[in-house]
């Protein structure tokens, strides 16, 4: 099991769970941030800290395409471990539906 970053955090990426992570497992993307599935030893404690609830378990049913893509992406994404500024209009993306298309591939700055 891990805990995995779903599609809420696009274009909101708030980046407090980078804060309380204990194992420095979260890898950086342009506009959102993924979890690395080997590296999260599955504490929990990023959860209730995302304002937007985009970290779920991945024992939760019909995440398994945001899984592919933490596993995915944490290979390509730099490592993060610091909390960033988060998007000017973060709030205004919070809870909008249909954000995945807006996920982009690039890596971000990681830190
Ligand atoms: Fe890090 Fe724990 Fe969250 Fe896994 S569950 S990403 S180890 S804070
Ligand atoms: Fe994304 Fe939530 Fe972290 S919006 S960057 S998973 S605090």
């Amino acid at each position: 099991m891990t805990y995995i970053v779903t599609e809420n955090c696009i274009r909101c990426k708030f980046m407090d769970c980078v804060e309380v992570c204990p194992v420095d497992c979260f890898y950086e993307g342009e506009n959102m941030l993924v979890i690395h599935p080997d590296e999260c030893i599955d504490c929990g404690v990023c959860e209730p800290e995302c304002p937007a609830e985009a970290i779920v378990p991945d024992t939760e049913p019909g995440h398994e395409k945001w899984l592919t893509k933490n596993v995915d992406f944490s290979k390509i994404w730099p490592n993060i471990t610091r909390k960033g500024e988060p998007p000017a209009d973060a709030d205004e993306w919070n809870g909008k539906p249909g954000k995945e298309q807006y996920l982009n591939a690039n890596p971000g700055c990681g830190s």
